[in-house]
């Protein structure tokens, strides 16, 4: 049997093909950025030709670097930034619009109508989540609303939706000769159309959203094969065979595959996962319910979800929109040029809050500031808001699990930064652990592709691949936890209603 599984990391910023071996090791990696399209303020796009063509790309390197060709490829995972909404037309492959976001905030409108009547937690018994502009099913909505023709075509069943591991998935097995229309149970559970008992398409939700169920992809497992590779690709014949959201991937990735499990990833935003097994748990702290896992025919893990929007993408904002700093990484070296954040918080509020809060009225905001306050408290102020926010999640996880976690395994771009994860163990008060091999949302689909072809037998075989790399524990005393931690949230509460009718 070939050696080798290649995950597709199909993110907000970038799509990546890494190469795992049989331990869960990193053999290559190829990646391309893509661009951000900001057409408004709020609004987030992409070109998911672009996205298509860096895919393609980016498999072509991991493949070259080390060496290897599609008969060294076992089977082909995909993980995906996760709610962002494509629509394309079947009978020719052209999306009919750009790629709308996760981040975009565009569909606030459509929200408030459907919320008109029962309120945003009108579905939540059923999908797991509060209607918000975060989920794929509004901005399905926007585009039959807004893009001329598409309300038609999408009756005559001529558009397909998918979020990006379909879009992904549809192409990769051939596009319009055959491509297979899939997607599984984690990014399925993300769109608000998807039952969590049953893992179908409810008729009543797709009504009340006027979507029709001709756009949808089939929901299928997270691990079995969907398809083989098309024959023009690199990869022609290999099959794809596994599909997990990036966040859920992640966690797979950590081996965290048991009730009470969790991990935390520092990436574009953060987003923190706690298995609950094969128990569907709806939180009372602003947590969101949706699928972990499900392997084949077994039943489906789901677990609670605090989404935080913006944590790295606010260290890119520093970078990019204030050029403060000219990598990613510098950032560290700007914070550590002061002693603590001289009074400075920064609540990066930038598309409303998210868990705990849900506050889409709410708008970035950087307080206590005087004249004493540097670039280098900016900075430090920024690296504490990823590990408040962080907190303000965790709180609310062991507010519904009625009992505290006891460490925090973590994994992502930003965890590079080891001064930003002393804080979080410092604000926390419990020890933070980081894996050997960071890159646990691509491993996450690796396993997933690997289990569905007997690449690996067992979930077992995968937890023998974790291994610890560093551990952080805490070192600040409890006033001063609880002082610092009191600012966060006056800081917080500062954000909310910023919003009118006709302010953005
Ligand atoms: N040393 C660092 N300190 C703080 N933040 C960092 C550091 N290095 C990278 N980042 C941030 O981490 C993020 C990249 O991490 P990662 O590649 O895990 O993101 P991601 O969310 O997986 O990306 P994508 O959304 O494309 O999947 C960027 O937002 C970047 O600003
Ligand atoms: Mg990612």
């Amino acid at each position: 049997m070939a050696d080798y599984i290649l995950a597709i990391d199909q993110g907000t910023t970038s799509s990546r093909a890494i190469i795992f071996d049989k331990a869960g090791s990193i053999v290559s990696t190829g990646q391309l950025e893509h661009e951000q399209i900001f057409p408004k303020a709020g609004w987030v796009e992409h070109d998911p030709a672009e996205i298509w063509t860096n895919t393609r790309e980016v498999i072509g390197q991991a493949l070259g670097k080390a060496d290897l060709t599609r008969h060294d490829i076992a089977a082909v995972g995909i993980t995906n930034q996760r709610e962002t909404a494509v629509v394309w037309d079947r009978n020719t492959g052209e999306p009919v619009y750009n790629a709308i976001v996760w981040q975009d905030t565009r569909t606030q409108p459509i929200v408030d109508r459907l919320a008109a009547d029962g309120g945003v937690e009108r579905f939540k018994q059923q999908v797991g989540l509060p209607l918000a502009t975060y989920f794929s099913g509004t901005k399905i909505v926007w585009i039959l609303e807004n893009v001329p023709g598409a309300r038609e075509k999408a009756e005559a069943g001529d558009l397909l939706f998918g979020t990006t591991d379909t879009w992904v998935l549809w192409n990769l097995t051939g596009g319009t000769e055959g491509g297979v229309h899939a997607t599984d149970v984690t990014n399925a559970s993300r769109t608000m159309f998807m039952d969590l008992e049953t893992l179908q398409w409810d008729d009543g939700i797709l009504a009340a959203f006027g979507v029709p169920r001709s756009m949808l992809p089939e929901i299928k497992s997270s691990s079995e094969v969907y398809g083989t590779v098309e024959p023009s690709s690199l990869l022609r014949e290999v099959p794809v065979a596994g599909i997990l959201g990036d966040q859920q991937a992640a966690t797979f990735g950590q081996a965290a595959f048991e009730t009470g499990e969790a991990k935390n990833t520092y990436g574009t935003g953060n987003f923190l996962i706690f298995n609950t097994g094969e128990e569907i748990v709806h939180s009372k702290n602003g947590l969101l319910t949706t699928v972990g896992y499900k392997l084949g025919d077994q039943p489906p893990h789901y677990a609670l979800e605090g989404s935080i929007a913006v944590t790295g993408s606010l260290i890119q904002w520093l970078r990019d929109n204030l050029g403060l700093i000219s990598t990613a990484p510098e950032i560290e070296e700007l914070a550590k040029s002061v002693e603590d954040n001289g009074g400075a918080y920064f609540v990066p509020a930038f598309s409303g809050l998210f868990a705990p809060y849900w506050r889409p009225d709410a708008r970035g905001a950087l307080v206590g500031l005087t004249r004493y306050v540097n670039k280098g408290h900016i900075a430090r102020a920024a690296l504490e808001a990823i590990a408040f926010q962080t907190r303000d999640v965790i709180e609310a996880v062991n507010a519904d699990a009625g009992v505290d976690l006891t460490e925090l395994r973590v994994d992502g771009g930003a965890t590079a930064n080891e001064t930003l994860l002393q804080f979080q163990a410092d604000i926390l008060g419990v020890p933070v652990v980081r894996p050997v091999v960071a890159e646990t949302t691509a491993l996450g689909a690796a396993y997933a592709a690997g289990l569905a072809v007997g690449f690996w037998s067992s979930l077992d075989e995968l937890r023998a691949n974790w291994q610890e790399d560093r551990r952080w524990t805490p070192s600040m005393d409890e006033a001063a936890r609880a002082r610092l931690d009191r600012s966060w949230k006056k800081a917080v509460s500062k954000t909310l209603d910023w919003v009118d009718e006709d302010v953005i």
